[in-house]
């Protein structure tokens, strides 16, 4: 009896589970298939999607690639850290002397060794691997089969990515599946929703830019490309708000900001850094703190900032829809060093204050002082 067993977080589904499961039932023809979505993955942060919204997406993107399918939600009955030994040990009881068949992509691969009880996992399953574009040969050290053909390098962090960067649904997802991430307004379709309806469209479309621009950063400095995205698009959350307004917010919900009456007094937009945090905290649920003092800290600086932080400055002022021809430079700046991107933005954000005959806050002069000691 050939058991074909694919688990994973799922979240979501995309065309490369697909197309890995539809060649992995080409090639073993299992008796079964047990698709087995994680509760709780032992080396991740519990998911934030709920179970059955996952399962819903993998009901319909597997839908027909094999008869004997079962949707089994065995890491739910578990209710807890499940591990893969234990998988293995369940199908072993469930079947009478059957033959597994353990599904993973090449990431998975490379990790294997690090499961919990893997001897078990090798004497009792057959690990079976597809290759992905880019995976260089790196031969995992115990026994395992890859299956002919490469596969398309999609992760499901790099979905979830572009929908939090753009609010649309790549087409590296099954279509069929769209909807219900629309209708379930997943991967932050709830943001977009509410920058939508509270920013102008020109602000809106800077947000997009600026997740993007942060997205590709994050491949260059080793950010995890949704922290980074999550800071780009929620960066400017409380630029709709009048300065009034937005003085009115930082008194009212206790929003600690250096200098505060100078900057009520003489420049309240520069008050929108410390709301849009404070938004992202209380109305996105944001609880990372260096996505917080990104935001913070994306206008002004600061004196302890981290690379997250340094990002999102340079970003915000090289974006794409920026037209003044100092954004391009930036822009290529940060492509290749990320000190030197922020120096030079740093100086033009200081020039234009002057040239705009308006008040240059003390934090922006502290933050030039300390990066021109920093260059030395
Ligand atoms: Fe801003
Ligand atoms: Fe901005």
């Amino acid at each position: 009896m050939k058991v074909l067993v694919f688990g994973g977080s799922f979240d979501p589904v995309h065309k490369g589970h697909v197309a890995l499961l539809r060649r992995a039932v080409k090639v073993i023809a299992p008796d079964v298939t047990h698709v087995v979505p994680a509760y709780h993955s032992p080396f991740k942060a519990k998911s934030p999607t709920p179970f059955r919204l996952r399962m819903k997406m993998l009901k319909i993107a597997f839908k027909g690639i094999t008869k004997h399918l079962i949707f089994d939600d065995y890491e739910l009955q578990q209710g807890g850290k499940t591990y893969t030994y234990q998988l293995v040990q369940y199908l072993k009881k469930r079947y009478t002397n059957p033959e597994i068949y353990l599904l993973v992509g090449t990431d998975c691969l490379n990790d294997l060794h690090n499961w919990k009880n893997p001897q078990y996992i090798f004497d009792n399953a057959i690990v079976v691997a597809g290759k992905r574009k880019g995976y260089n040969e790196n031969p995992a050290t115990f026994p395992h089969v890859f299956l002919p053909g490469i596969f398309p390098k999609l992760s499901s962090s790099r979905v979830r990515a572009h929908i939090l960067a753009s609010g649309e649904i790549p087409d590296t997802v099954p279509a069929a599946i769209a909807p219900i991430i629309r209708q379930e307004k997943l991967y932050g379709l709830e943001i977009h929703d509410w920058l939508k309806a509270h920013l102008k469209v020109k602000r809106y479309l800077h947000s997009k830019n600026v997740a993007e621009l942060a997205a590709a950063l994050s491949d260059i400095y080793n950010i995890n490309v949704e922290t980074a995205v999550r800071a780009g698009i929620l960066h400017d959350a409380g630029k709709g708000f009048s300065g009034p307004e937005l003085i009115e917010l930082c008194r009212k919900h206790k929003i600690k900001v250096p200098f505060f009456e100078d900057i009520c007094l003489q420049e309240p937009s520069l008050l929108h850094s410390y709301v849009s945090a404070w938004l992202a905290k209380h109305e996105f649920n944001v609880k990372d703190k260096d996505v917080l003092n990104a935001i913070t800290e994306h206008t002004l600086g600061s004196l302890h900032m981290s690379v997250l932080s340094k990002m999102l400055f340079v970003a915000d002022i090289s974006s794409k829809d920026r037209k003044y021809k100092d954004a391009f430079v930036i822009r290529n700046l940060a492509l290749q060093d990320l000190d030197t991107a922020l120096l030079y933005a740093a100086n033009r954000k200081l020039l234009f204050t002057i040239d705009s005959q308006k008040w240059l806050c003390p934090l922006g002069i502290d933050l030039w002082n300390h990066l021109i000691k920093q260059a030395k």
